[in-house]
């Protein structure tokens, strides 16, 4: 296990501020670096940028977006990079492709993406939950739901693959390149699409087809490069999330058979509060990013306009001042704190999606298997900047109800 950090001041920040703490989690696993930084609301990074690990000054910093911008990179972020009205113009339109009867019509569709896949999983031999479940459910989930063509499997996976591995390496050339090798299969699937959008309904072509209504000025077609932002958005970033999301459930109800039979018993409500919890316990999407306009003040450190601020939603998640013991999962008491899908204005639209995907899978997957951990595939934890598992080793042995 990697050493504690040395608490130091950073260069990068101002030596006015009182009592900086700062650590280093490079190639560190993000839950593990800020558990040694509990009851810090507001530390620095080794660059210098804030990084916020509190509950409250998470909430905070996220539903303040005249001082806290998400406007953080130069290129086009569709809705994540925009603020204030201009944000809400995509949000109203991206939204209701989350809406609750869409959600509903996709049910069936995501119970035969899980059952096929639970079919062509091993019984009595050790599978990886998060490459062997979790990447391929989340690739055919998010196709089918997009009307994209189950033939880009091989090449979403491939990407997953090479996205990841440039994420840890730090290498903005080869991040750059991931993202451009991301572009290019959706120009390809969007291309497909231009001209002969009559008759198809599936989501790519109605996102294809709307309009968005900015700066009070009449309706207007969305134009490619924010069609492709948006893509981007619901697929570069979600895949991999949605299949570490599965790494830490399977992982936590392979760890509890008692929360195994809970979740069989469990009507549909009280299966996702499981979930969430469990994913509040060890949230793998660790953080996002915002930059101050203007001087605050924010857990007892002084941040000037242009610093950057990270919200830590992994070490938020685990407040002790909030959770009491983060470890234990309290479906009824944690759930209103529970800061996974983020909090304010920028709150994650897919939450809908991504808790059907969830839940239909582990639904799916409980209903055939008991799963238990195998040390076949040795679990090992993910590294900053990704959160969750790298590897979790489960076995799946066929599971009869009894009568
Ligand atoms: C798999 C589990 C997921 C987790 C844990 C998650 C978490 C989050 C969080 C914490 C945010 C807030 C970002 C911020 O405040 O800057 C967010 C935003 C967002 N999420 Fe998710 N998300 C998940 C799945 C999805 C899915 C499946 C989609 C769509 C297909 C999606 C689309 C988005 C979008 C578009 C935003 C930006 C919203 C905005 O800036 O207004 N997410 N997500």
């Amino acid at each position: 296990m990697p050493k504690s950090a040395p608490h130091t001041v950073p260069s990068a920040v101002p030596t006015t501020a009182p009592t900086v703490v700062t650590f280093d989690e490079q190639c560190r696993e993000p839950r593990q670096a800020t558990e040694e930084l509990r009851g810090t609301a507001v530390a620095a990074d080794a660059s210098g940028d804030w990084v916020v690990l509190g509950h409250a000054e998470a909430i905070r910093v996220a539903s303040d977006a005249d001082t806290f911008s998400s406007a953080v990179s130069t290129h086009l972020q569709v809705p994540n990079g925009l603020d204030g009205e201009q944000h809400s113009a995509f949000r109203q339109v991206i939204d209701p492709f989350f809406g609750a009867e869409r959600m509903a019509a996709l049910e069936p569709v995501l119970r035969t993406v899980a059952e096929d896949l639970v079919a062509s999983l091993p019984r009595d031999t050790p599978v990886d939950a998060v490459a062997g479940i979790g990447s391929v459910f989340a690739v055919r989930a998010q196709t089918r739901w997009l009307g994209w063509p189950a033939d880009l499997e091989p090449r979403l996976l491939a990407w997953m693959d090479e996205n990841h591995a440039a994420t840890r390496s730090g290498d903005r050339d080869r991040t750059a390149g991931v993202a451009a090798a991301f572009d290019a299969i959706i120009e390809e699937v969007v291309s497909a699409r231009t001209g002969e959008t009559d008759g198809q309904t599936d989501v790519t072509t109605e996102l294809l087809n709307s309009t968005v209504q900015v700066d009070g000025q009449p309706a207007r077609p969305l134009s490619r490069p924010e069609v492709v932002s948006i893509l981007r958005n619901w697929t570069g970033g979600d895949l991999g999330s949605i299949a570490a999301c599965v790494g830490v459930v399977l992982q936590g109800l392979a760890a509890a058979p008692d929360l195994q039979a809970r979740m069989r018993v469990a009507g549909p409500a009280e299966r996702s509060a499981i979930i969430d919890e469990l994913l509040r316990r060890d949230d793998p999407f660790v953080s996002n990013r915002r930059v101050a306009t203007c001087p605050v003040d924010l857990g007892g450190q002084h941040v000037e306009a242009g610093q950057r601020v990270r919200i830590h939603w992994t070490a938020a998640n685990r407040d002790e001042q909030v959770f009491g013991d983060p470890d234990q999962i309290r479906t009824g008491s944690h759930a209103a704190d529970n800061l996974v899908y983020g909090v304010g204005p920028h709150v994650c639209p897919g939450r809908p999606l991504a808790t059907l995907e969830l839940v239909v899978l582990a639904e799916v997957l409980l209903g055939a298997c008991s799963i238990a951990l195998s040390e076949d595939i040795p679990t090992s934890r993910e590294v900053s900047p990704v959160g969750g598992y790298a590897r979790v080793g489960i076995i799946l042995r066929p599971y009869r109800q009894e009568k």
